[in-house]
């Protein structure tokens, strides 16, 4: 695990190989560790960068306040910032994916190409915001375990629950491991998010989508939208799986995941440009 001072933050992250870069962003509330199998299945000529974002994890939250989409997509430009990278591929599953269209909105010229996994480019409804300011209290008032009982089960399917009891336990681990306090704030954030599909018509970057059909927290319909919404992106669909799709299954999303970084165009920074 590497890690650095940062954006006003101590941030911690794992990497493996070397070459090209993919910047994973976890999904709430878990942390960098939900990217281990991808980061061993990488292509040779790739190198996987998995933070664990803002309160999560190994890194510290900084000073008070909600955790905004903003302010992880911020903390993640200032990790590139640190490794001398100009832009990135970024994957981001679920809370990863709104930090992905943070990026866009803020960065856009960061961005080398999106993967989108189980998530959606709409904000919050109204109960929904409610819902998220009522876990935060109730997060602050009984600790962690209130998030995970809530999340749990939504988070993997019942073929996952009822016969992965490994996984179960993993993703209760990766969940626990975060303070009572850092879960509020990101909650907090997310219920500010604005919605992402004014972003769609101005994406130039390839883009993928990847979602699961026993998805029990964003339904399809929503990776539909995005899939339709952004030039050229392509849907992908995990079978059989939950919410977590790269956990439930690796191999698969692992496989999608390499055919788009293999057929991506080269990349044209500003850096290249000047080389040529
Ligand atoms: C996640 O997996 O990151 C969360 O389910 C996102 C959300 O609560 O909207």
């Amino acid at each position: 695990m590497q890690q650095a001072g940062l954006n006003g933050i101590r941030m911690h992250w794992r990497e493996t190989g070397s070459g090209e870069p993919v910047v994973f962003l976890h999904a709430f509330p878990l942390s960098g560790g939900m990217w281990d199998a991808q980061l061993s299945a990488l292509p040779f000529g790739w190198r996987g960068i998995a933070p664990d974002l803002r309160g999560f994890g190994r890194s510290t939250a900084g000073p008070a306040g909600p955790h905004t989409m903003e302010l992880l997509a911020d903390d993640v430009v200032a990790l590139l910032d640190h490794l001398g990278l100009t832009q990135a591929v970024f994957c981001g599953l679920s809370m990863g994916g709104y930090v992905g269209f943070a990026l866009l909105r803020k960065h856009p010229g960061r961005v080398r190409a999106l993967i989108l996994a189980n998530t959606r480019a709409s904000a919050d409804s109204p109960e929904g915001r409610l819902g998220r300011i009522e876990l935060a209290a109730k997060v602050r008032a009984q600790g962690t375990r209130a998030v995970v009982d809530a999340m749990l089960p939504k988070l993997l399917s019942d073929h996952a629950t009822a016969g992965k009891p490994g996984l179960v336990s993993e993703v209760q681990q990766l969940m626990m491991s975060n303070q009572p306090e850092n879960v509020a704030r990101a909650l907090e954030g997310m219920a500010e998010r604005p919605a992402a599909d004014d972003l769609f018509s101005a994406v130039q970057v390839p883009v993928l989508v990847i979602h699961s059909d026993d998805d029990a927290i964003i339904p399809t319909g929503d990776a539909q939208i995005m899939a339709r919404g952004m030039r050229g992106a392509r849907l992908q669909m995990v079978h059989d799986a939950g919410h977590l799709s790269n956990l439930e299954h690796p191999a698969v999303f692992s496989s999608y995941l390499s055919d788009f970084l293999l057929h991506l165009p080269p990349a044209f920074t500003i850096d290249s440009l000047k080389l040529a």
